[in-house]
């Protein structure tokens, strides 16, 4: 596995960041790593995406920083050169997955059905994101089809909160888990980033129990 997924692994979650306002990008990710959670997924729905890339990679340049949404190979390209170390994608492009092969990118296709999994077999991955993970049947949608993929690791997106991570993250075929609830839309606007730090302290605490509870054996 490559070793940024390894350390998304360790990580065990990461926050999906949507910038409206470049200048809250930094203070925002530093008051994500304040609760404890060094990464974080800055989304191309917005215009402000690379350039809040680019402001967090030069400030933070120890945050693992990924770009999502991402829809075009240009993004990939752009996302890469602001900083970006991963791409995440909501869906399966073969293009965009195809391009960031190539040049090399680590790169987190979304994947939903088995057609999605053999796709991004056939690309080489072993890593992919299952969005939307909730509304798809959750963690026995995963059970379900991780028996034919056994080279698979899941990343749960969509729905996911401070209530079910535990459940995913609980099994092993789950890499990591993703989601926006850690920096919501309107906390970012509010500016509430004590609120910011308190979610995502949570959400570190429950990713520590649960790996605690599997290295020791837990099942
Ligand atoms: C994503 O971009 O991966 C999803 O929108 C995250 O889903 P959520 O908003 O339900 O957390």
């Amino acid at each position: 596995m490559h070793q940024i997924f390894e350390r998304i692994h360790k990580i065990g979650v990461v926050p999906v960041i949507q910038i409206d306002d470049g200048g809250k990008a930094v203070p925002l990710v530093k008051a994500i790593a304040a609760g404890g959670i060094p990464c974080a997924e800055v989304t191309f729905r917005t215009a402000q995406a690379e350039e809040a890339i680019r402001l967090i990679a030069l400030a933070l340049p120890d945050i693992l920083l990924g770009a999502g949404t991402v829809l075009t190979t240009a993004q990939a390209d752009k996302a890469i050169d602001a900083g970006a170390r991963f791409i995440v994608t909501p869906g399966f492009n073969p293009k965009v997955v195809g391009h960031c092969v190539k040049q090399g990118y680590p790169v987190i296709p979304g994947c939903l059905t088995p057609s999605d999994m053999e796709q991004a077999i056939e690309f080489g991955l072993d890593a992919v994101k299952l969005f939307p993970a909730e509304l798809s049947g959750g963690l026995d949608y995963i059970k379900a089809i991780s028996a034919p993929y056994p080279m698979l690791r899941f990343m749960p997106f969509g729905g996911v909160n401070a209530a079910n991570i535990g459940k995913y993250l609980s099994h092993e075929k789950v890499l990591a888990c993703g989601g926006s609830w850690l920096a919501a839309a309107d906390l970012i606007h509010a500016g509430d980033f004590t609120e910011i730090t308190r979610l995502c302290a949570e959400a570190a605490q429950i990713v520590a129990a649960y790996r605690d509870a599997r290295d020791n054996g837990a099942p």
